[in-house]
């Protein structure tokens, strides 16, 4: 068997003609930028997201620099992230120019330890920014507590995870303003970089419309130094297509998801992810841990399957991060799941065969180490 890591096979396909007449549409409205599919896919994001606004931007990482700039987080301020995300958390805080202050993960559920959290507060704390990784929501309940009763802002990357709940809630509806990306292979996804920021607070939506926009709210007339970062027509039209689809294509994430549990329960050397009491997961990934993982990833891809390392390198040992002077020992947590983690293919239209064919050549591996 063959095995991709990630397909369109199946999603594409079934929505093809929807697509390609709404693209068609496109062309002919003659009208490219911030027109009525932009408006009608903020509409409906925020109706699906159960918020009141959202606003299309260019791409994720525009979504949470826009949220911390639009909150006033800057210079002298710190913002707590996670040491285990993708790198986009971090250089969304250092573009507006405050302090990385980054908290070890539960190794369970690899997301922001509440308590951690709790403790790395300080007076210059503005911000944290739970990242909903893999597709599981952090521990929103208690991350809202502690923010509320030390007066912090919560910015909510929810790039991973549209659709996952804590307590019944969305993710993407808990902060003050939250980072949502539709890069293609998101749960949902665009047909090239898009993004969105979610919010309840109308004044928050205007300074986020306005940053994203030149800083400006009529033509011509700048009120603040904005940017450029607006969610294009085209990738508008195809998300309100793909919208719909969202909550089949999660459960068909879910389904996978429970079929590897139960072909990998209990197989030694296998770590399966853990996804907290309160809170559900989208899958966005399936990740196992293993301490020969190079191996078995290696095992795998002679045996045809595709696998991927989400993350390889921690964001505090990127080069691009050396001038913190962070090293190898800091965050040992996310250092550890960097050396253990494998993303297997999980995506709707992984047959039951594909997943007991990935499941048994992790077996034959563990059996075989
Ligand atoms: C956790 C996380 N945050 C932010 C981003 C940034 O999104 P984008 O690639 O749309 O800029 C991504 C996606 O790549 C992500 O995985």
């Amino acid at each position: 068997m063959n095995i991709p890591f990630f397909s369109f096979k199946t999603m594409h396909p079934a929505i093809k003609t929807e697509i390609m007449n709404r693209l068609e549409a496109f062309y002919d409205s003659h009208w490219y930028v911030l027109g009525q599919y932009v408006k009608d896919f903020e509409k409906e994001y925020a109706n699906y997201n159960n918020t009141k606004y959202c606003i299309g931007v260019a791409n994720g990482l525009d979504a949470l620099h826009i949220a911390l700039k639009a909150l006033g987080v800057g210079p002298g301020d710190e913002v707590i992230v996670p040491s285990n995300t993708y790198i986009a958390t971090w250089l969304a805080v250092s573009y507006v120019g405050a302090t990385i202050v980054p908290v070890e993960p539960n190794p369970k559920t690899f997301n922001l330890d509440p308590d951690k959290f709790k403790n790395a507060i300080t007076e210059k704390t503005k911000a944290v920014m739970p990242v909903h990784l893999y597709g599981q929501s952090c521990e929103m309940d208690r991350i809202m507590a502690i923010a509320k009763a030390n007066n912090i802002f919560v910015v909510e990357d929810n790039a991973q995870s549209q659709g996952a709940r804590c307590e019944g809630q969305l993710t993407g509806s808990f902060g003050q303003v939250n980072g949502v990306s539709f890069y293609p292979g998101k749960n949902l996804g665009a047909l090239g970089d898009a993004g969105g920021i979610t919010t309840d607070d109308e004044e928050l939506d205007l300074k986020c419309r306005t940053i994203r926009n030149y800083g400006s709210q009529k033509k011509y007339y700048n009120k603040i130094i904005g940017i450029n970062s607006r969610l294009d027509e085209a990738h508008a039209a195809t998300l309100l297509v793909k919208l719909p689809h969202l909550d089949a294509w999660n459960a068909e994430r879910v389904r996978i998801a429970d079929q590897y549990r139960k072909h990998l329960q209990g197989i030694e050397g296998i770590i399966l992810p853990f996804i907290a009491s309160q809170v559900t997961s989208v899958y966005h990934q399936f990740i196992i841990r293993h301490q020969r993982r190079d191996e078995l990833q290696t095992y795998l891809k002679e045996n045809g399957i595709g696998t991927l390392i989400h993350y390889p390198v921690p964001p505090h040992l990127q080069e691009a991060y050396s001038h913190l002077n962070f090293k190898a020992g800091d965050f040992p947590i996310a250092e550890e799941l960097a050396q253990t983690m494998l993303s297997l293919p999980i995506y709707p239209g992984l047959s039951e065969k594909e997943v007991a064919y990935i499941a048994e050549k992790v077996k034959e591996f563990t059996f075989k180490a």
